[in-house]
């Protein structure tokens, strides 16, 4: 009888090479590896994928899933201003579960059983890739190596490596743990592990030092958007891919786009975490700006309370959820009239919001002026203070009756 097969998330280090070896001799499967490009910096993935191969796995593929990711994935994050906890843009988070959809797809092509995935016990990725694996297909069955072996320390995963023939680094290791994409950089382990500690300069690759001398003028962008996704820059076309790249380039070489914060996974642990996000982050501060512009003030304040919802489920492994489906309908029905542009001013570390405009603005400026031009009715507001504070008033009288007056 033909043996089962596993789809492997592979990625091409250590862990994951080690876990092709793994699942064929611990659990007597054919490996099928997948890599997918999310648009992550390293190494060449035709070598990858021949490493696989070279490893044993009967099947080694790469898909590159870059506009796929940016279309499909980043665009929903955009528009819903994703920033988890108020701060990270979810990188990691993001490149789940469209990697999730492509092991899914892969596993039903080759009649797979498995699908297996290099997490640790202890981070969230492990939920992203089981939660969603669940979600697309409930009948597929999970493998979690790296959860499951003996393997405690990098020196034993080499010494396993080293007995198979399997290849191993041969450059130190980072003593960092870097898990990137088009959407930016995470970036954990080592000296970070201790919160006190200030990260060391050589983690950063996206953002340079606001301290350096390379920018010492401000430099300014146009963004123009359609429909809450960016269309242009300085009145040049280009595509949402385009535009991210360009402005990973323009707020890094500013130094804007470093997050340092500690976090709260879903599995109950706080851990210290960098991100580098110059594009992600200064996109999503113009399209707050043009939103602020745009959108009425009760649709705008439900809207910032959704996408923390929005932001929790998706950190949390929820992307194929229904309620986070539901909420895409509302983020998505929000976004008609976020159209027009915004002008941002980078320097030293900073991106400032200095203009905005759009056809379906809701500023009026003949309500706003302290001008001449005033046509705001001054009288009304009597009355609406009036009845705005009555509820106050009558709470106050109460509490004078009563003798508590001035006690809250
Ligand atoms: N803490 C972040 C998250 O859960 C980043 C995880 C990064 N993963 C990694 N292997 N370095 O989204």
């Amino acid at each position: 009888m033909s043996k089962e097969k596993v789809v492997l998330a592979y990625s091409g280090g250590l862990d994951t090479s080690v876990a092709i070896q793994w699942l064929k001799e611990e659990k007597n499967v054919d490996v099928i590896a997948l890599a997918v490009d999310v648009g992550q910096e390293r190494q060449d993935l035709e070598v990858v994928r021949q490493k696989a191969l070279g490893i044993g796995a009967i099947e080694s593929i790469v898909v590159d899933v870059r506009e796929e990711y940016v279309e499909e994935f980043i665009a929903k994050a955009l528009k819903a201003n994703a920033l988890y906890e108020n701060k990270y843009p979810l990188v990691s988070a993001m490149s789940r579960p469209i990697i999730v959809k492509h092991l899914v797809e892969a596993a039903h092509k080759h009649q797979a059983k498995y699908i297996a995935h290099g997490c640790t016990g202890k981070g969230n990725d492990q939920v992203r890739f089981e939660v969603g694996i669940a979600a697309l297909d409930p009948d597929l069955e999970i493998m979690a190596p790296v959860r499951e072996w003996d393997l405690k320390t990098r020196e034993q995963e080499m010494d396993y490596a080293l007995e198979r023939g399997i290849p191993v680094p041969t450059t130190k290791k980072s003593p960092y743990s870097i898990d990137d994409n088009l959407w930016g950089r995470a970036i954990e382990c080592g000296v970070l592990e201790d919160p006190w500690v200030e990260p060391p300069s050589d983690i950063y690759t996206l953002t340079a030092d606001a301290r350096g001398h390379q920018c010492d003028e401000p430099e300014y962008a146009e963004l123009s958007f359609e429909q809450g996704l960016p269309v242009a820059l300085d009145g040049e076309k280009m595509s949402f891919h385009e535009i991210i790249n360009r402005m990973n380039e323009l707020a890094g070489k500013h130094g804007f786009g470093r997050i340092d914060m500690i976090e709260n996974r879903l599995i109950g642990v706080k851990s210290r975490e960098i991100y580098e996000v110059p594009g992600a982050l200064t996109l999503i501060t113009a399209h707050k700006a043009l939103e602020d512009l745009c959108l009425e003030r009760d649709l705008l304040h439900y809207k910032l309370q959704i996408e923390q919802k929005w932001a929790e489920l998706v950190y949390n492994g929820m992307w194929y959820s229904p309620l986070k489906e539901a909420l895409d309908g509302f983020i998505e029905s929000t976004q008609q009239l976020v159209t027009g542009d915004v002008r941002l001013r980078f320097f030293k570390g900073s991106c400032v919001t200095v203009g905005r405009r759009s056809p379906y603005s809701l500023y009026d400026y003949n309500l706003a002026t302290y001008d001449a031009a005033d046509t705001f009715d001054h009288k009304a507001a009597k009355g609406f203070i009036d009845l705005h504070g009555l509820p106050t008033k009558v709470w106050a009288r109460q509490r004078r009756k009563v003798g508590k007056e001035g006690e809250v």
